[in-house]
């Protein structure tokens, strides 16, 4: 299942004004996003920290976009409950957060959530290939996860190309989301290798007019100045 439409736009809400959040989810929203990301980081498994379910239940009844929550989190189990009570509607875990992510994705279908797994710049692809029948996504990390702002790692389109092919060759309907440096140039080069979801935090928070950056990623086309 090639991508062939336009890609969803995923904003991410690392880079948006904390002190207005849902204020900044109702506006993307409105600007034609298609999920809200949510990257939740837990100080260990990288070096950050953002935010917990608390937050995801707090925003939840104010928007109607799927909720696409992005676990950067080891280990991870104890945590997968509380997501989805808070109201993800997709949780990503990494391949690399261990020790038993095929038990991790089952418990994530068995919540009736939406299974994806993430996968960092320096896992190979074949890493996710035991678990592909067990996911809807896979989240393909175009920056080392940890921080909104990096630049897009091209080294990894090889890989994006790779995991179409193996996501293809199982015959489910599993998207591949591409999850930082997205820009409207990268998210061509992500799109034409495979992508279908494509996650942006600074390209669209870090805008003044949310909806033209939105529109600029979907068509690969840079806004145009005023
Ligand atoms: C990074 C996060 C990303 C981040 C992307 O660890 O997983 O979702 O928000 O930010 P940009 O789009 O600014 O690279
Ligand atoms: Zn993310």
């Amino acid at each position: 299942m090639a991508a062939l439409s336009s890609p969803l736009i995923a904003p991410s809400v690392l880079s948006a004004d904390f002190s207005r959040m849902a204020d900044e989810v109702a506006a993307v929203e409105k600007a034609g996003a298609d999920w809200l990301h949510l990257d939740v980081m837990d100080g260990h498994f990288v070096p950050n920290l953002s935010m917990g379910p608390q937050l995801v239940q707090a925003l939840r009844p104010g928007s109607r976009l799927p909720f696409d929550v992005h676990l950067m989190v080891a280990p991870v189990d104890s945590y997968i409950e509380a997501f989805a009570r808070a109201g993800a509607d997709h949780i990503h875990i990494h391949v690399e957060a261990g020790p038993h992510t095929h038990r991790s994705l089952q418990h994530v279908r068995d919540h009736g959530v939406k299974p994806g797994i993430a996968i960092c710049p320096a896992t190979p692809p074949e890493a996710v290939g035991e678990v592909l029948d067990l996911v809807d996504m896979i989240l393909v990390m175009t920056v080392n996860p940890g921080f909104g702002g990096q630049k897009f790692l091209t080294s990894q389109l090889a890989k994006i190309r790779t995991l179409r092919e193996m996501a293809d060759a199982t015959g489910r309907d599993i998207r591949i989301g591409v999850d930082g440096g997205i820009t409207p140039e990268t998210a061509m080069l992500a799109t034409q290798a495979g992508a279908d979801v494509l996650i942006a935090g600074t390209s669209v928070y870090g805008q003044a007019d949310y909806a033209q950056a939105i529109n600029a990623l979907r068509t690969g086309e840079a806004p145009r100045r005023a």
